[in-house]
């Protein structure tokens, strides 16, 4: 069985949701207290034990690559000053993992950002990480879905139970449960009206994929919303090759929409070494 090795991380969303914030710099540079969202999750992939991600970006995301790359002025500048500890923060960066980067021209959809990496991901294994979600947890994620993907040797989709009444901002699965936690995927429907939701079971942005998923997103037509969504290719998928869902153990908060930032946001700060204490009592002084 081979190793995960590569990782896609699609960031060439518009990130309508955020704007006007996102006018001019991408979603996944907001920050997170101090840290841009998209290094908690390249952060989550280095840990799991990925070697190499490949981040699909569009137009105006030119400062990921940036925060990825060595910056020789800052670096020397902090150098300079003696500030060794913002200088080794800064430097850890660049040196966290190797990354390529694929543009996508269009932002056509999910399925179609997964497409654009193939060439570069070539004929094995792979995951998939979306920035959206941010996952606090003991053991990252993705290592606990690798668990799953050796034992099982089969893909592997993260899972998180919703409430019903956000069930139709998901991909949903139908699925039999074989041990706590664990779920053998039957069918998915991404984004269904509560009424045809088969369970409230949903994919949270996090995927361990075969290869054989990029043929199948060459042939799928586009879906909800006019886009070539991930969902319609596993769909297919699942028909020839097992998918297995894993109820994750983890705090996940979605990013993505302005309530789930704004909740990271607060509980980061109350976590952090230097700055948690003050903003606790912050917090108690509010009297909300
Ligand atoms: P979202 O549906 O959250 O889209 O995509 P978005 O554009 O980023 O945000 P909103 O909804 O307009 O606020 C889920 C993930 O897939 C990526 C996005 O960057 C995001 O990480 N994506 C989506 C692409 O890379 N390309 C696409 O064509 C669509």
């Amino acid at each position: 069985m081979k190793k995960i090795r590569k990782a896609v991380f699609p960031a060439a969303g518009l990130g309508t949701r955020f704007l006007p914030a996102t006018k001019s710099q991408p979603k996944e540079m907001l920050p997170l207290v101090d840290k841009p969202m998209i290094q908690y999750v390249i952060e989550e992939a280095k840990n799991s034990g990925i070697e190499h991600i490949v981040i699909v970006t569009g137009r105006g995301k030119s400062s990921i690559e940036d925060h990825f790359d060595i910056s020789f002025e800052l670096e020397h500048n902090l150098e300079s000053k003696g500030k060794l500890d913002l200088l080794q923060k800064v430097r850890s960066i660049s040196d966290m993992i190797t990354v390529s980067y694929v543009r996508q021209k269009e932002p056509l959809g999910l399925g179609h950002a997964i497409l654009v990496a193939k060439d570069i991901i070539g004929n094995e294994p792979f995951a998939v990480f979306l920035g959206d979600d941010i996952v606090d947890s003991s053991v990252p994620c993705m290592k606990q879905m690798m668990m799953i993907y050796e034992e099982k040797e089969a893909s592997v989709l993260a899972l998180q139970k919703v409430p019903m009444s956000m069930i139709s901002s998901y991909g949903v699965v139908k699925a039999e449960q074989i041990s706590p936690g664990l779920h053998r995927i039957e069918d998915l429907v991404e984004k269904p009206p509560i009424e045809e939701a088969p369970t409230d079971l949903a994919i949270i942005g996090r995927y361990i994929l075969g290869p054989e998923i990029f043929s199948i997103l060459e042939s799928t037509p586009k879906g909800s919303g006019g886009e070539i969504q991930l969902t319609d290719g596993l769909r297919e998928y699942v028909k020839t090759r097992p998918i297995y869902g894993l109820e994750f153990e983890g705090r996940r908060y979605d990013t993505g929409s302005k309530i789930g930032y704004l909740e990271a946001t607060v509980e980061f700060a109350l976590k952090d070494q230097e700055l948690g204490e003050q903003f606790r009592s912050y917090l108690k002084r509010l009297k909300l």
